[in-house]
């Protein structure tokens, strides 16, 4: 079993003097806290990686002046859950409290299904687009193999989304509708636990390393250093935006999960 490292509470491959993931940003400049006064466009301008928070949770670009509250009431949103996450997102070294409520569940699923999508059928194609722009322009026989392997990485993560839509997550929304007193009578025995997930929550950035591994030391030098490098950036923003993503799976979602499996199990 492969453990995935806290990254919510220790910050991951952070040397002290620059964030080696964060390739936009040096240090620092991402050590601020984000309340419901602030304002988008002043958190954006801070920290542009926040744009992707702000549109997997629906908020579309657009909005003024306005503070990070009235957007959240304007799309219908729970600010402390948008807090929190744009908070944990900005600064890795943010704490998460321990007790979380359970109507965070919901909001937080469409979230990671949001993510997921923008991962599936944006990221990764253009990865892809751009491999294959590398291997048009570098005549080079062993292009295949960076195609194989991305390809064979890109079936892992598809692998390791589609379980967590298919299983995990309705097995959470299902327990939330257990937790409802209204429907008390109708409560199952459980036949999975969180904990069956986050045991078998596969690393999807690993292999990634090997892939940029691979354009960095072992394919042979190319005239095209653009794309290689274009690539090679990608690489490390997906590998940065997959960390974030699992750690509010696993450091977020999993602890509100389970107190509601004590929870249910209690009442039951
Ligand atoms: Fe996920
Ligand atoms: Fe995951």
């Amino acid at each position: 079993m492969i453990r995935k490292p806290d990254i919510l509470s220790v910050p991951k491959k952070i040397s002290a003097s620059f964030d080696i993931y964060n390739y936009l940003i040096p240090s620092g400049h991402s050590e601020f806290i984000i309340t419901g006064e602030s304002k988008l466009v002043d958190i954006i301008q801070l920290n542009q990686r926040l744009l992707l928070v702000i549109s997997r949770f629906g908020i579309s670009l657009g909005f003024g002046d306005k503070s990070v509250a009235e957007v959240c009431k304007a799309n219908g949103l729970n600010t402390s859950l948008v807090l929190l996450v744009l908070n944990v997102f900005n600064s890795h070294s943010y704490s998460v409290p321990e007790l979380l409520p359970k109507n965070y569940i919901a909001e937080l699923i469409q979230y990671l299904k949001n993510g997921h999508k923008y991962f599936l059928t944006s990221k990764l194609p253009y990865i892809e687009e751009l491999i294959n722009r590398f291997i048009e322009k570098n005549d080079n026989p062993n292009s295949y193999l960076l195609r194989n392997f991305f390809k064979e990485y890109t079936n892992e993560v598809v692998e390791h989304m589609s379980l967590e839509e298919r299983t995990v997550f309705p097995y959470i929304l299902g327990l939330l509708q257990q937790s409802d007193v209204e429907k008390a009578d109708v409560r199952q025995p459980l036949t999975y636990k969180i904990d069956d997930f986050i045991d078998n929550h596969s690393n999807i950035e690993e292999k990634l390393d090997d892939l940029k591994q691979l354009l960095i030391k072992h394919f042979p030098p190319t005239p095209d250093q653009f794309f290689r490098n274009l690539i090679l950036f990608e690489l490390f923003d997906l590998d940065y935006d997959l960390n974030d993503h699992n750690g509010l799976e696993e450091r977020i979602l999993t602890p509100i999960v389970r107190t509601l499996e004590k929870e249910i199990k209690g009442n039951g």
